[in-house]
């Protein structure tokens, strides 16, 4: 196999290709490697497959699209399948959000939300709100607005200054005060104060036009926000006329047990960003979910017979994307998968804290089906002791593990059993055991 020519995204390319570790196939809560072993998938893929691998609905579902309409523009032109794709996300939201918004992907999705914060403010008569707030250590994909308003460094040192006018919260992190904390940290939730008493005393809240956040940061290494910390965000929001946007590419649909994380927290933001589980992974998806406040302020500021938004993608409601979005949204509900999620989360809560103990293991971090080890790095080596983790779990365990710095992030699809739960941590501690030094 030639592999040279693949240049792959967020990949030690030399490294990789040194030794490829390859998937060909999948089913429910398995892939197959090329050398034909089946591994168990504790990640979901990237966080996306949560009704697993190639459900049989929805792989119908884009066989028959794919052969009836291939693509359809949606400027000015349309396809029923894109109304009842956005119908169906917005029965699924909270309640108050209910315009949807369609594009490809999480980064895009952050991009499009970001663009919509600003032009709604605009739209109101207040284009002095531009001024974004995103938050250390935050990941809003790898669009120039969200690298700007995300928090990790190795993602912007090497792209410049990126958008002007953006600042951050500190992330809530604290493993001095929290560490192996089952669900919500108890302590943290007054770093939310900061963006009152810190960033729009020094910024001002005239300037201010959206806050956006991870409800549970996943891919900096799963942290849970504080007991009362997002409630806060959106009160001081609230006071001062800010919009609160919920980046939920990963705690959408059904990662913590209920279809948003908003749900899950009782915390209602003004748009979700969502991707990824919107079509259970199978075609590229995204969506901003807005309330209606904000399409109809937004809309009723142009005239009628002019564009509104000066914003989409060739690709916004792609007639496959939209049958696969259906498909999944509807196996969601009638397999009761949110439902699911949340019945196995104590199981998976209990699994994951056996873990405590083991060499190395310096925090351990869960909510619904997501959850964090972290792990104390190696003397001058930070992210080996983790990498050398997840080699030996897929080479020798047959499992699919993420690491992300020196912390495991787990996140299976939401049809995992116990059984299988039993077999992901049993043998992720056997490797952590066995690379102790
Ligand atoms: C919270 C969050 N936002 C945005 C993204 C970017 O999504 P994508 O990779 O689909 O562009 C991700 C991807 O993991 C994410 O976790």
């Amino acid at each position: 196999m030639q592999t040279e020519h693949f240049w792959m995204p967020f990949t030690a390319n030399r490294q990789f290709k040194a030794k490829p570790r390859l998937l060909k196939s999948a089913k429910g809560m398995y892939y197959t490697s090329e050398d034909g072993r089946e591994i168990l998938d504790g990640t979901a893929g990237l966080w996306c497959v949560n009704a697993g691998h190639n459900h049989p609905k929805v792989v119908q579902a884009i066989q028959a699209q794919a052969a009836s309409l291939d693509f359809a523009p949606t400027f000015q032109m349309a396809h029923p399948l894109a109304f009842e794709a956005a119908s169906k996300l917005a029965s699924m939201a909270p309640k108050a959000l209910n315009r949807v918004f369609f594009c490809n992907d999480g980064s895009e999705g952050v991009d499009t939300a970001l663009k919509m914060a600003l032009a709604y403010h605009r739209a109101r008569g207040d284009a002095a709100r531009c001024r974004l707030i995103g938050r250390e250590r935050g990941y809003h994909g790898v669009g120039f607005g969200g690298i700007s308003v995300g928090g990790i460094a190795g993602n912007r040192k090497q792209f410049g200054s990126g958008l002007a006018g953006v600042d951050h919260l500190r992330h809530p992190l604290n493993i001095a005060k929290n560490a192996f904390s089952k669900g919500l940290p108890e302590h943290g939730a007054e770093l939310a104060d900061e963006l009152e008493l810190r960033l729009l005393t020094l910024h001002d809240a005239s300037s201010v036009a959206a806050v956006i956040v991870e409800p549970l940061q996943g891919s900096t290494g799963v942290i849970i926000p504080p007991q009362g910390y997002l409630q806060k965000l959106r009160d001081i929001c609230t006071k001062h006329g800010i919009l609160l946007i919920f980046d939920e590419v990963i705690t959408g649909f059904g990662r913590l047990g209920s279809a948003f994380a908003a749900d899950y927290f009782g915390v209602m933001p003004d748009m979700i960003v969502c991707a990824k589980g919107l079509t259970n992974a199978a075609v590229p998806m995204g969506a901003v979910i807005a309330t209606q406040t904000i399409h109809d302020v937004l809309v009723n500021a142009a005239p009628k017979d002019q564009i509104e938004f000066f914003h989409g993608y060739t690709y916004s409601a792609h007639p496959l994307a939209c049958a696969a979005a259906i498909a999944t949204l509807e196996v969601y509900r009638e397999e009761k998968i949110f439902e699911a999620a949340a019945a196995m989360a104590p199981y998976f809560e209990q699994a994951a804290h056996s873990l405590r103990g083991l060499p190395h293991v310096k925090d351990i971090r869960n909510l619904g089906l997501v959850c964090g080890i972290e792990l104390e790095p190696q003397i001058g080596k930070s992210t080996t002791r983790a990498y050398d983790i997840f080699e030996k779990c897929f080479w020798e365990k047959n499992l699919l593990i993420r690491t992300t710095g020196d912390i495991i992030a787990l996140s299976p699809p939401l049809i995992i059993d116990k059984a299988q739960i039993d077999r992901l941590f049993s043998q992720l501690a056997d490797a952590i055991r066995e690379l102790a030094n």
